[in-house]
């Protein structure tokens, strides 16, 4: 299949289904974190940090940004009162922008390992990504249970094209 027919095949999916498979993403990363953070500072997996790095640095942003600029806005929108979901976006839209600083912190030091670098502070690290994937587990787990079930209620046809469009302009912005 060409590129373009790849991206156009990709977004004829759901955009929910698509925000749904990155929150599977990273509880995988997530794991794959508490491996890292378990075998420093000697039984460490490499390539894994490499990966894991280029999820921090590259994937998460964008899915922070899917969500801040396309799914939370439009979801406000439809929410109904007896929603109560005005207080949880808030809550983690404030979480992303102190991910995201933190994720890139870690992505520098885990892009180390991943070139065959030593930890200058293993136990720093280890508690770095500790704090980082607890912290990020409990957030998906949040938009899981509270966000997605919502927006698969709330929003409307009209509403996933508005948002697939905005998650194709965020992949453009980005590539
Ligand atoms: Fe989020
Ligand atoms: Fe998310």
């Amino acid at each position: 299949m060409s590129e373009a027919a790849t991206q156009r095949s990709i977004f004829a999916r759901n955009p929910l289904d698509m925000i749904a498979h990155a929150h599977a993403l990273q509880v995988q990363m997530c794991d794959a974190m508490e491996r890292i953070a378990d075998g420093l500072p000697d039984d460490v997996d490499r390539r894994l940090c490499a990966q894991v790095a280029s999820c921090l640095q590259f994937d998460l942003p964008l899915h922070h940004h899917d969500e801040e600029a396309g799914l939370f806005p439009i979801l406000r929108e439809r929410v109904l009162p007896e929603d109560s979901l005005g207080e949880i976006l808030d809550r983690l839209a404030s979480e992303h922008s102190s991910d995201t600083d933190f994720a890139s912190e870690i992505a520098e030091s885990l892009e180390h390992l991943g070139q065959g670098g030593r930890a200058s502070n293993p136990d720093m690290l280890g508690y770095m990504l500790r704090g980082f994937f607890e912290r990020y587990r409990r957030h998906v787990h949040w938009e899981n249970t509270l966000v997605m079930p919502v927006a698969r209620l709330r929003l409307k046809p009209e509403d996933l094209e508005t948002l697939s469009a905005r998650m194709e302009t965020n992949r453009r912005q980005a590539s």
